[in-house]
């Protein structure tokens, strides 16, 4: 291969992202011989991982020995609208516990039980309690105890790293193209097999918990490969986020809030939660406050409070308060987890050990003091349970050799994915394609690069420099969140679906002509101008999969079809690029469940 100008890598397995699922990857392909490269945007250590605060999901039953695989498992399906694929929901049922345990074999400092067993907290959609934690801090503590021990692997890790193509060879995968953000200097990295593990989509929406990297590349480099990408309607609306200060909107208030006795309240002081309890809950939510406190304290007999309820349920309810002018003053409800001063000895203390990020954020932040007031919260889109389509076992996806796991893998959640459930997901899944991608590329070795691909796709990355008067990709970025958040949000009709396809095509347009002046060195509006490119493709398969999807469940909800409809159960959407460079989004028919797993299903139903 000759290109002018690249820095060609060779090795055996790349994963892109250092996140939970980039890292545990990389280990597990490392450990199984191979030479690994990490590439990541950021710094390592800084991935969006480290947001996810209030746990991990395993059964482990260390609070509550009723729990088990199979509880975990059918809350899962149920949660995910049981759209999930359901082999990933049982490996990760089952080998969660698993994944805790490695990590705290690593280093990984748990909270912990009375007597010296990992504590594990309440959150929404789970029956028992089932977060392993660090205090609010457990994505943290995670991306720590992976990169301590990734690092002693001898991975090598390429930090602040930009990819714009993933590069094939007669169908499939062969390296990838990129270039660093430091300098701009173009990087190919050759390899048998790829793993993308770049995350989510949050930057596509105007109010986001997401950080800056999520702007859907590894959905759309994928996409560009040849890959399919499933379930893109799902989106997650977490239902708290902060509302105010406007430069920290949307910015995450852990469930683990509500885990901890934390009671949202409209401003008439109402716990609103309870107005509206869903007909497959009905028996499993609290009668009162009473009984909801006795549930956060481990009360085996008392039922979950209201809060606990899926986020697609809770985000709802707090937007139906602010439409019906009963909302906090700046747009959100209140979440009060100060009231439970009056529940136990040292509050204040309590508080803050529990949930110490969140008294700093808070405090920091918005000049609030949670332990004495109210933090005013609403729905922020947190996580894309659409991506992309992988083999439930190996992660491998429909282009050989590219792995996919974590946030940009769809499946495991199906329509909706329960709080805790990701960063078990990044583990038990990460460990799996770093398996089986290190053996993928033990037996095909790596497949040439075509040089005219690398200086095609060299050009189309270069291409913004050659319209130095073009708009500025800011402004298109800006206005395509816009269009989202506005358009293709929580509630969503075919009108304004259809509206927002429009302005897709235009956006699309102007970003074809979108120009940057200067040299490549830190330039953060070429980025951008990259980034523009994954945002949109992501955008029109959101788009165009809600238009498919004429009914509501989890993450997608359509005023105008506001029920589940039995027949679309029945299939996922798979998009996938067209010859003639078009989107085409299908059917999919799902794979019958195992009689086993359904026989577990009704059982816990
Ligand atoms: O609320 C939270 O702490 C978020 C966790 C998650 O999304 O899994």
């Amino acid at each position: 291969m000759s290109v002018p100008e690249a820095i060609v890598h060779e090795h055996d397995v790349i994963v892109i992202g250092a996140g939970g699922a980039g890292l545990r990857a990389a280990i597990e392909a490392s450990a199984g011989g191979a030479k690994v490269a990490v590439i990541c945007k950021s710094l390592l250590g800084k991935a969006h991982t480290v947001m996810a605060e209030g746990g991990m999901a395993a059964a482990m039953g260390h609070v509550d020995d009723r729990d088990n695989w199979e509880v975990h498992f059918s809350d899962t399906m149920r949660g995910g609208g049981y759209l999930n694929n359901w082999v990933m929901a049982e490996h990760h049922a089952k080998e969660a516990p698993d994944r805790v345990r490695e990590l705290e074999a690593w280093g990984a400092v748990f909270d912990r039980t009375k007597d010296g067993r990992i504590l594990q907290r309440h959150f929404g959609g789970h029956r028992y309690q089932r977060l392993a934690h660090v205090g609010d801090r457990t994505g943290l503590e995670m991306i720590r105890t992976l990169q301590d021990h990734g690092v002693h692997q001898g991975l090598d890790v390429y930090m602040e790293m930009t990819v714009v193509a993933l590069l094939t060879s007669g169908g499939r995968i062969a390296g990838v193209l990129g270039y660093d953000r430091e300098r701009g200097r173009l990087r190919v990295w050759r390899a048998g097999a790829v793993i993308l593990a770049t995350g989510g989509i949050g930057k596509a929406y105007r109010i986001t918990s997401n950080s800056w990297e999520y702007t859907g590349d590894g959905q759309a480099l994928a996409y560009e490969a040849g890959a399919e990408i499933m379930d893109m309607e799902f989106i997650q609306f977490h239902p708290t986020g902060m509302v105010w200060p406007p430069s920290v909107r949307g910015l995450l208030v852990t469930e683990g809030v509500r885990g901890e006795g934390g009671a949202l309240r409209n401003s008439e002081g109402r716990r609103f939660m309870w107005d509206d309890i869903p007909e497959a809950y009905k028996n499993q939510v609290a009668l009162d406050e009473e009984e909801a406190w006795r549930y956060v304290c481990g009360d085996k007999s008392a039922q979950r409070p209201a809060e606990l309820l899926t986020r697609d349920h809770v985000a709802r309810c707090i937007n139906r308060e602010v439409k019906a002018g009963r909302g906090s003053p700046h747009g959100g409800v209140f979440l009060d987890i100060a009231w439970i001063k009056s529940r136990v000895p040292n509050g204040e203390e309590h508080i803050k050990k529990k949930l110490p990020s969140m008294y700093h954020q808070f405090m920091q932040l918005a000049g609030v003091d949670i332990t004495k007031e109210a933090m005013e919260v609403g729905p922020t889109t947190h996580y894309c349970m659409g991506g992309v389509r992988v083999d439930g076992d190996t992660q491998m996806s429909s282009v050989p050799g590219l792995f996919a796991a974590g946030e940009v893998a769809a499946g495991l959640h199906g329509a909706n994915r329960l709080g805790g459930n990701s960063l078990s997901d990044l583990v038990v899944f990460g460990k799996r394609a770093g398996e089986h991608a290190a053996r993928w590329a033990k037996e095909h070795g790596a497949a040439p690069v075509d040089s005219a691909q690398v200086e095609a796709e060299t050009a189309r990355a270069l291409a913004p420099f050659d319209r130095p008067n073009g708009e500025n990709p800011y402004a298109i970025q800006s206005d395509l969140q816009d269009v989202m958040q506005r358009l293709v949000g929580m509630v969503r009709t075919k009108s304004e679906l259809e509206e927002a396809l429009g302005h897709l095509d235009s956006l699309r347009a102007r970003a074809a002509k979108c120009g940057v002046s200067g040299h490549r060195e830190y330039h953060p509006g070429w980025h951008t101008a990259i980034d523009l490119r994954n945002l949109l493709h992501v955008s029109e398969m959101i788009t165009k999969s809600a238009l498919l999807r004429p009914e509501s469940r989890g993450g997608h909800f359509r005023e105008d079809f506001p029920a589940k409809s039995e027949e679309c159960t029945g299939f996922n959407l798979v998009a996938r690029r067209a010859d003639d460079g078009s989107m085409d989004i299908d059917r999919r028919q799902r794979a019958p469940i195992r009689p086993d797993l359904q026989a577990i299903i009704e059982r816990m139903k």
